[in-house]
Order: C-alpha cells, then sequence, then structure tokens
C-alpha cells in the first residue's frame, strides 16, 4: 500500500517531506505525495506545480490539491486550468480540491464543462479525483460528501482527531473501552468505515505508530453511527462557507 505524504506550500514542510521520502529508500511508486496550491490564481496554480517539484526534487507530484477556494470564481476555473495542463504535462498525476463548499462543487463542475468546450473535448476540462475536508464525528459534512459519492470523488478527512480536543469524550471512550483499543484508533476507525481517507498527523513516533495501527477489527454499524454527532464545529478554518465571490 503506497504511504501517503499530505503537505502544502502553506505548511513549508515540502522539502522536509521529500528528504523523508529520500530517507525511507521506498520505490518512488509506494510514496503518493500530495501538495497544495496556495495563491488560487493561474499563476500562483502554475508557479505552485513549479516550485513543488523544485522543493522536493520529484519527477512528479501524485496529487495536487487547490488548498482553499478563496480567490474568486475567474482565479478558480483559471487555477484548475492550470492544474489540468499539469497533468497534461505530466508534472502532476491526479488533482483535486480543498475546503470548497457544495457551491464552489457545482461552480467548479461548470468550469470542466466550459474548459472542455473551449479546449476540445471530452476530458481537456480534467478530472475531480479527490477531495479534502475537514471532517469527524462533530463535522460531518454530509452534504459535501453525498456530492462526492455521487460523482465517484474521493474524501479525505483532515483533523480526523479533532487536534485532540474531543480526547475525553464518554461515547468514544466507552466504545475504545469495549474494544481495547485507544480513542484515536476510533476516530480513525471511524472515518476508515465512513470510507474517507482520514490524514491524521502526530509529531511523536509511538502515536504514528499508534495511528497506523487501526486494521484486523471493526466498529459495529451501530458504533459508527452512535459516533458520529450532528453537530457543526470545525476546529480548522471553514472556507465550505465563503461566497462564490470571496
Ligand atoms: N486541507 C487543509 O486545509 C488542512 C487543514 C488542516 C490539516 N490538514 C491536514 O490534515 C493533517 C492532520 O490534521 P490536524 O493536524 O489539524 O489534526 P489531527 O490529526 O486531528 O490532530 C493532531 C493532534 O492530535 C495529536 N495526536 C495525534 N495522534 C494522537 C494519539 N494517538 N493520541 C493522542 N493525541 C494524538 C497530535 O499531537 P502529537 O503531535 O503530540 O502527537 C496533534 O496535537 C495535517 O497534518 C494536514 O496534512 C489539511
Amino acid at each position: 500500500m503506497p504511504q501517503q505524504i499530505d503537505s502544502a506550500a502553506v505548511y513549508n514542510n515540502e522539502a522536509q517531506c521529500a528528504a523523508a521520502i529520500t530517507a525511507s529508500r521506498l520505490p518512488r511508486e509506494e510514496i503518493f505525495f500530495t501538495s497544495k496550491v496556495r495563491n488560487i490564481s493561474y499563476e500562483g496554480a502554475k508557479e505552485q506545480v513549479a516550485a513543488t517539484l523544485a522543493a522536493t526534487q520529484l519527477d512528479y507530484i501524485d496529487q495536487m490539491l487547490l488548498h482553499c477556494p478563496y480567490g474568486g470564481s475567474e482565479n478558480r476555473k483559471r487555477a484548475w486550468k492550470a492544474l489540468v495542463e499539469a497533468v497534461e504535462e505530466g508534472k502532476v498525476r491526479s488533482i483535486g480540491v480543498s475546503n470548497y463548499g457544495v457551491a464552489h462543487l457545482d461552480e467548479l463542475e461548470k468550469h470542466i464543462a466550459e474548459l472542455e468546450a473551449e479546449r476540445g473535448g471530452e476530458g481537456k476540462g480534467g478530472i475531480l479525483s479527490v477531495g479534502q475536508w475537514e471532517i469527524h464525528c462533530w463535522c460531518q459534512r454530509n452534504d459535501i460528501v453525498e456530492w462526492c459519492r455521487k460523482r465517484g470523488v474521493a474524501v479525505e478527512a483532515y483533523s480526523p482527531l479533532v487536534r485532540a480536543q474531543r480526547f475525553g469524550d464518554a461515547t468514544v471512550q466507552r466504545i475504545a473501552a469495549r474494544h481495547g483499543k485507544t480513542e484515536a484508533q476510533v476516530l480513525i476507525r471511524w472515518s476508515l468505515q465512513k470510507g474517507f481517507v482520514p490524514l491524521p498527523k502526530s509529531t511523536a513516533v509511538a502515536r504514528l505508530k499508534e495511528n497506523a495501527d487501526v486494521f484486523g477489527w471493526e466498529l459495529s454499524a451501530d458504533e459508527v453511527e452512535e459516533l458520529g454527532t450532528s453537530e457543526y464545529a470545525p476546529v480548522c478554518w471553514d472556507p465550505t462557507t465563503a461566497g462564490l465571490d470571496e
């Protein structure tokens, strides 16, 4: 299974990720390296692809996302076009968006159709393969998830551990104790069983191992249901609610 590394220009860690990839001595095809475009415009996306390739010394980027919808409609369309061109040039393998609300996703679908018409046909508008959002038991984003499911778009879930702010929750503790697992493992397992690609972060080696040790057991369907709340309580930024002109 390839090792997914979620980086971004704004995290200032692309070069460090690349150094870790080199140090791991894993074959390139066993790495899945993601980065994100900070400045949502045609030039911003073009420059970002070049800068990421330069910073990482990788031959190609597995996945490039528009980090957020901020920038206005025309800039979003043109940034997307730059990513489509990067795929055609072999610099990027797959493209997607992060922190887009349903209105931004609907608009992107329109932009893809427009680009197809402008650039000469099917596929020329690019393929939305993946989206990344803050998703956990206290921020389920069912509208966005449903939009993606209908179109076969993979959903990556960031902050799946709620930035450690919900440890101690009685339901999570009870279910963790029942399975002999940690609360972090229960939250990651919930994300996996909901069909997401969870992106837990830790700076501690022991926790990295704990967070990866989530296979060979399952939450019941009732437990998955019980863990998911109706709260809308993001702990990170939330550009999904931005207007289309922002
Ligand atoms: N697209 C976006 O806009 C966006 C935004 C935010 C994040 N992300 C991505 O999502 C990743 C994760 O998100 P995040 O860092 O916001 O949140 P997170 O993974 O939910 O939480 C990280 C926090 O949980 C702690 N932690 C990790 N494993 C633990 C364990 N087993 N037991 C107890 N505490 C544990 C970490 O502390 P220690 O380090 O001390 O273990 C850290 O404080 C980021 O690295 C980034 O790649 C994307």
